[in-house]
């Protein structure tokens, strides 16, 4: 039992309520069901290494683990994120969850939503992370949930049919099991990861496969195990990086760190530049062969790669060239354009083409939650319909409206 003084129960209460308050205000929580077990749920006694003020910091993860890299391989997630995802689960009294990737927090969180009649498994792969769930679970009250450990890609078939599953570590495809797993009208909530950036989708069951009903951008560690991600990345040089997770997209490390160093053709699109992770989404699945392209501050102050890349742009790559977004001040209209450096032999095909992409976006999709996605389980169609991802068990598709 962790011993905790009066104060501390005190002020752990103050900041609670303060949390919830700011939850709310950013619309993070909004639900009275969720905000109740915010409100309830002792966030401090599922992470006792770290400070009040950290653990319920709306934005901070506290680490649990790392590996040999230094790398954190289990987190407790910041609460705003706990907070969307369990919003978009949408759970009721009574349910059946289960949650992939465990800490114990959100596993509290869960099983204060689903009361006395629900049931609660939460599953990792780690023995120390389950180990350390139980125990924090225990202290804070929560015996009722189940703790397992096993890798989380074969679900827990014995708890199976869940009303809701609940994927808490960036997952690269979606196995049968997940889907399966589900009752007629259950809901996954995955952060599904594309080409190096991770949203949390809201999957209904539609038939065989599943069908988005919200998505969120959001950052986790990566799934381990058997789902692990299938990715390519490729040093440029010191500082740039390209990664992709589509086996077909040409990777030639030396030819486009080449590239680099021929002069950069700049085309600007006319096209507003706005809402990026909106933006980023479209490029992501509609530039035929794509790979997010990385680089640190130094090489963004030579001036050798554009400030876009600091956080990672999609770019589009051939054997030899390189064309990614930017954008410049859009003094008639306010606000900013797009535009597209290009480096290479194809400069000039890759910046008409990705600007072309910029204009398509500005003029029929430039809003926020414009995206349906599907998944679709079994073999690929071939060829692979226009803004699909191939993945090992099936395909994701994105549709904009
Ligand atoms: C972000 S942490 C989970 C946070 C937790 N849900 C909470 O309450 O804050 C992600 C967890 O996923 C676990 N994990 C990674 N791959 C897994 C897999 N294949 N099956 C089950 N758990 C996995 C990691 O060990 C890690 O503990």
């Amino acid at each position: 039992m962790t011993a905790v003084d009066d104060a501390t129960v005190r002020d752990a209460d103050r900041l609670r309520a303060e949390m919830v308050r700011a939850l709310r205000d950013q619309d993070a929580i909004t639900s009275e069901a969720v905000a109740a077990a915010f409100a309830m749920v002792p966030r401090h006694l599922f992470a006792p290494e770290a400070s009040l003020k950290v653990v319920y910091d709306l934005h901070r993860i506290v680490p649990v683990k790392k590996d040999d890299n230094g790398l954190n391989v289990s987190v407790m997630s910041a609460a705003h994120l706990q907070a969307v995802m369990l919003e978009q689960a949408d759970i009721e009294p009574g349910m059946k969850v289960l949650e992939i990737g465990s800490g114990g927090v959100n596993a509290a969180y869960l099983q204060e939503l689903v009361g006395g009649d629900g049931e609660v498994t939460t599953v990792d792969i780690d023995g120390d992370i389950v180990d350390r769930a139980r125990l924090c679970l225990d202290d804070a009250g929560y015996t009722l949930v189940k703790t397992v450990l096993a890798d989380g890609e074969r679900g827990v078939p014995e708890g199976a049919p869940y009303d809701r599953i609940i994927v808490t570590a960036a997952a690269w495809d979606i196995p049968r099991s997940w889907i399966d797993g589900l009752t007629e009208k259950g809901r996954l909530v995955v952060p599904l990861t594309v080409c190096g950036t991770t949203r949390s989708i809201a999957f209904d069951r539609d038939g065989e496969g599943l069908v988005s009903r919200s998505y969120r951008l959001a950052h986790f560690v990566p799934m381990q195990g058997e789902g692990a991600a299938e990715e390519r990345k490729a040093l440029l040089r010191e500082g740039v990086v390209v990664q992709t997770d589509d086996g077909r997209v040409p990777l030639n490390p030396q030819a486009l760190n080449h590239a680099l160093d021929a002069p950069r053709l700049v085309r600007w699109s006319g096209a507003a530049w706005d809402l990026p992770d909106e933006l980023e989404l479209y490029l992501t699945l509609n530039l035929p062969s794509v790979v997010r392209l990385h680089a640190a501050k130094d090489v963004v102050d030579q001036g050798l790669v554009n400030p876009s890349a600091l956080v990672g742009v999609s770019a589009l790559v051939s054997e030899d060239s390189i064309a990614y977004r930017t954008r410049r001040d859009n003094e008639d209209t306010g606000g900013f354009e797009s535009g597209v450096i290009a480096h290479g032999p194809q400069a000039e095909a890759l910046a008409d083409q990705y600007s072309e992409l910029l204009r398509r976006w500005a003029e029929h999709h430039r809003r926020r939650g414009a995206v349906t996605f599907r998944y679709l389980p079994g073999p690929a169609p071939t060829p692979l319909p226009q803004n699909a991802v191939l993945r090992r068990h099936g395909i994701v598709t994105a549709s904009w409206t």
